[in-house]
């Protein structure tokens, strides 16, 4: 697969914001401090999401230093961060999520922010599981930013009545909505560009196939029955099924092109994290009007979340005041609705109001509130949130084989999956 260039970009405003006069002259005003923040926000949405986070920075007379990577899911970003640490370079903030914030914990590098969350009453205001997240041994280390689903399908309502096409309720009628796609001559689904894409696409249709249970003990407990059950190998098949209506042609092709495609009416569908949803809006389209959203569809419904965050370190290079204002800018209301309506997720603070947001975001909260009270809520182990990075890389090589080979049977897949996630998991434990 073709490899997405690595773009490394440093942004920063404020000395204007900072600005005051002084006998009539202009003068920049001392920075009451600088945080750089690495992150691998870089397409339109997700840097117009950021400046919003450097602009409140600025207001408030921080310089935050935005230094973003290119590459979704963040791979190349974890990279740049492991040579900043070799080199002495620690970013004041990173974006981590998942598993991954304990592990960073273990090199003492990270830095205690208890002091906002108590300010903040971090405890009373963030879901349960993402508030556990944040923290280790009961010290917050790290700040949540938003929660974005994983299970959504984006699809053109106009290409889809072009086509002769039903919305999808199930398994059977989505593969039929995609026929007529076909049929009349448009891509059906945009996608196919890297493994990360793929294994996002696998993310969707698992929770579909198998449930909440089965996707927890697969891809949290990496319970061997359940990663080599039917119920895995089926999923594979409609892995399969899905690969057939996407553009051949499609490898390293990004994220945000192919939600490009299904808004400018060149692909039918896109099998994406809502953060699709921050481009539609960019490209001016309006998320559940022009581009329906609907939960990827097949037997069982659930939400597979993903909750942006940044761990703290300490930092020479970075003012631990204004560490602390990067944190509590985040978790701020006006933050929190202003971000995330641009991201295309929704608030991670409970208390926030989703007043002005758009359909799908208000179907995004009423489905994860369902999904809390009934037990259906699962953390996305395509976007880092239910494994190590070991085990999620053993996981992904099988779905990247799996893809790019069309003799592996589903079934083979389903045991491959399996015996490789339990090495990963020994050896990440030696
Ligand atoms: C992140 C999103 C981001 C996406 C594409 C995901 O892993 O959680 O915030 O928009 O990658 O870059």
């Amino acid at each position: 697969m073709r490899n997405q260039s690595i773009l490394r970009k440093s942004v920063t405003i404020g000395l204007s914001v900072a600005a005051m006069t002084v006998g009539g002259v202009a003068m920049a005003a001392p920075t009451k401090g600088t945080v750089s923040v690495l992150n691998w926000w870089t397409s339109g949405s997700e840097a117009k999401s950021m400046n919003v986070l450097q602009q409140m920075m600025a207001d408030k007379g921080y310089k935050m230093v935005n230094d973003a990577v290119s590459g979704g899911g963040g791979s190349n970003a974890r990279t740049v961060l492991k040579s900043r640490i070799q080199s002495n370079n620690l970013p004041g903030a990173a974006q981590i999520k998942g598993p991954e914030i304990q592990q960073w914990c273990t090199t003492g590098l990270t830095m205690n922010i208890d002091k906002v969350a108590k300010q903040q009453h971090w405890s009373k205001i963030l879901p349960g599981p993402v508030a556990k997240g944040m923290q280790c041994d009961g010290h917050y280390v790290a700040v949540p930013f938003n929660l974005h689903r994983i299970n959504w399908l984006w699809i053109n309502k106009s290409v889809m009545e072009k086509a002769g096409a039903k919305m999808p309720t199930d398994w059977d009628s989505l593969v039929a909505a995609l026929e007529k796609l076909k049929k009349a001559g448009v891509t059906p689904i945009a996608g196919g560009g890297d493994t990360w894409q793929v294994a996002t696409e696998f993310d969707a249709i698992a929770i579909a196939t198998g449930g909440a249970d089965f996707y927890r003990k697969a891809f949290v407990d990496l319970d061997q029955d359940a990663l080599s059950s039917d119920t895995m190998a089926k999923t594979f098949k409609r892995l399969r099924t899905i690969q057939q209506y996407e553009d051949p042609n499609g490898q390293g092709l990004s994220w945000n092109h192919d939600t490009g495609l299904v808004v400018q009416g060149k692909a039918g569908m896109q099998i994406m994290g809502d953060w699709a949803k921050g481009e539609i809006t960019n490209a001016d389209a309006t998320p559940g009007k022009q581009i329906a959203c609907i939960a990827f569809p097949g037997e069982h419904s659930g939400f597979v979340y993903n909750a942006d965050s940044f761990e703290m370190f300490k930092s020479s290079h970075s003012d631990k005041n204004a560490q602390y204002a990067f944190a509590r800018t985040a978790l701020s209301p006006k933050f929190q609705r202003k971000f995330n309506m641009a991201k295309g997720s929704i608030p991670v603070r409970e208390d926030v109001s989703l007043k002005g947001f758009d359909s799908c975001a208000q179907q995004s909260k009423k489905d994860f509130t369902a999904a809390e009270k009934n037990n259906a809520l699962v953390p996305s182990f395509s976007q880092d949130m239910a494994e190590n990075g070991a085990v999620k890389g053993a996981i992904f090589d099988v779905i990247a084989k799996f893809y790019n080979d069309k003799s592996m049977t589903p079934e083979a897949a389903a045991k491959a999956m399996a015996s490789q996630a339990k090495q990963a998991k020994m050896m990440s434990q030696m």
